[in-house]
């Protein structure tokens, strides 16, 4: 087994990082460790520049006329198109619009739309429950005979992959364990059996290398408040593949998915791409944001990034090996795991809100996980080394079973 390396080797792989001048472009407050990436990205300076610019030059002063000055009705293919080259995804596939739950809405009825015949959901039990609870509301809405869910444990997923099923659904990297699917393996399996595969690219978009179109993905849906850093409740993306275009019929068929909005027509005829996925007007000032945001990705390598986060989960892993009382949740080899590791305790919630206390900021999965997130543009390794120092001291001292942290808040 590898021994644990030194502080001052620790400072060494800081020094050394290619990544680390990312950090600077961000805004992080001093004395904390920031290890919440995955839930809510830190905020990039230049998304605090554009907010501004956004709020007090465009809609302040030039009011409706920034529709077309300041190009704001095509804000959504542009960061769609930036979104895009994180995903491997040619142009003219991926647009930034709506939440990553009403975007599963539109993708889901599209898919179960060109699978006539089919009506299986396919999914997996402990997937991220707003993705449950869409395609059981879809479900609900068309009738059984058009939309039935089934959900399995992911190890018997393979098994269910039949002339029944019309989509899989799955979360690429899942919201708790942090287990990553081979999606270019399974997306491949359920085509054989005719399958189209539906991916939510939450957690992996920004933590790791994607690529869509090489992987014959067809739909999938994602966040940008986490590794995208787009900000609380930024606008999510649609991915669509182009051999899909001419047969899909989304059903939220608002006047900004028209072909020509602003004939303002009677009869919805859809724009003929990825621009149909639109449906009302775009949030401008959260999209600005985001749009700003992206800008840190733009000469970042996303092999380099995903280097990065193995080598800091696994040295959290390494650093952490002594406090046994933590059982890790993760998958143990770092090729099966995104970017944030997850241990269980039945008192999970009170070690999250001790760490927090002490500045080690990180989240809790009802029932017992606690989650620490490590997004490889602004996390170092000296954070690493420190956050475990801070764990350990939690544990040894049982510090968390004091009362304080036990208050549950509504957000965790
Ligand atoms: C994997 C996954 N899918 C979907 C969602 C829901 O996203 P939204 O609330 O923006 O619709 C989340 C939110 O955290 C998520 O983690």
């Amino acid at each position: 087994m590898k021994s644990a390396p030194t502080l001052s080797e620790i400072i060494e792989l800081d020094r050394q990082d290619a990544l680390a001048p990312s950090r600077a472009a961000f805004q992080l407050p001093e004395k904390i460790i920031y290890l919440d990436g995955n839930s809510l990205g830190a905020l990039p300076l230049s998304a605090r520049q554009r907010a501004q610019q956004v709020v007090e030059r465009e809609w302040g002063k030039d009011l409706i006329s920034s529709w077309n000055q300041h190009d704001w009705i095509n804000l959504p293919v542009k960061v769609g198109e930036k979104i895009a080259r994180l995903l491997g995804a040619a142009p003219g596939q991926t647009i930034c619009c709506d939440s990553t739950s009403v975007n599963l809405f539109k993708l889901l009825s599209c898919a179960l739309h060109l699978q006539q015949g089919r009506s299986v959901v396919l999914t997996q039990i402990d997937n991220f429950p707003a993705d449950l609870y869409i395609a059981q509301g879809l479900g609900a809405h068309c009738g059984p005979e058009n939309c039935v869910v089934k959900a399995v444990a992911a190890a018997e997923l393979e098994q269910h992959l039949d002339s029944s099923v019309a989509v899989l659904l799955l979360t690429h990297v899942n919201y708790k364990s942090a287990a990553m699917h081979a999606m270019q393996r399974l997306t491949a399996r359920a085509h054989q059996h005719g399958i189209l595969v539906l991916w939510d690219l939450s957690h992996s978009a920004g933590a790791v290398p994607l690529q869509l179109d090489a992987w014959q993905v067809d739909f999938a849906v994602g966040c940008t408040y986490k590794y995208l850093n787009g900000g609380p409740g930024a606008p999510a993306f649609i991915y669509a593949a182009t051999r899909h275009h001419g047969s899909i019929r989304q059903p939220l068929t608002g006047w900004m998915g028209h072909t020509d909005p602003f004939e303002f027509a009677a009869e919805y005829v859809p724009f003929d791409g990825v621009r149909q996925f639109l449906c009302g007007t775009p949030a401008i000032i959260s999209m600005s944001v985001l749009d700003a945001a992206l800008d840190v990705f733009d000469a970042v390598d996303m092999h380099a990034v995903r280097r990065k986060s193995v080598a800091l989960t696994e040295l959290f892993l390494t650093l952490a090996k002594d406090t046994a009382a933590l059982p890790l949740v993760s998958p143990r080899a770092s090729a099966q795991r995104g970017s944030h590791l997850a241990f269980s305790h039945p008192q999970a919630y009170a070690i999250c809100q001790a760490l927090v206390a002490q500045g080690v900021i990180c989240d809790f999965r009802a029932p017992d996980i606690l989650r620490l997130g490590f997004a490889p543009l602004y996390v170092r390794y000296r954070d690493v080394w420190d956050s475990v120092a801070t764990l350990a001291a939690i544990l040894a001292s049982k510090s968390y079973e004091s009362a304080e942290f036990t208050v549950r808040h509504q957000v965790t």
